[in-house]
């Protein structure tokens, strides 16, 4: 683990993917929003320098995933929520709770 007394200011303040005061403050849980706050729509939000889409699925799960799709790069935050996941709204393609697609245009994929 990283310590922060061993982190340049340099490195404290640039958080992006992969760099040591990101990875570093990765370390840690973050609030991002209140609960009551996520409804039927998702939710855009923006920690360390990513772009994320909250949302909570028709079974009442809330899920945290890259804000775009990794077909066409198509916002989530336009998707179609459904029952274990979400819905790309441009192609269709479907992710589930951990991020992996499980069906594209309807059709479910084999785990
Ligand atoms: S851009 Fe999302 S399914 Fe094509």
């Amino acid at each position: 683990m990283i310590k922060p007394s061993e982190l340049t200011w340099d490195q404290v303040v640039r958080v992006g993917s992969g760099t040591l005061g990101g990875n570093y403050l990765r370390s840690f849980w973050w609030p991002v929003a209140l609960a009551d706050e996520v409804k039927d729509v998702p939710v855009p939000v923006k920690v360390l320098g990513e772009e994320l889409v909250l949302f909570r699925d028709l079974s009442g799960e809330l899920t945290l995933l890259g804000a775009y799709c990794s077909h066409r790069r198509a916002s989530l935050e336009y998707g179609i929520i459904q029952a274990d996941g979400i819905r790309c709204a441009y192609h269709g393609w479907c992710y589930d709770r951990r991020g992996r697609v499980f069906s594209i245009r309807g059709i479910r994929q084999k785990n």
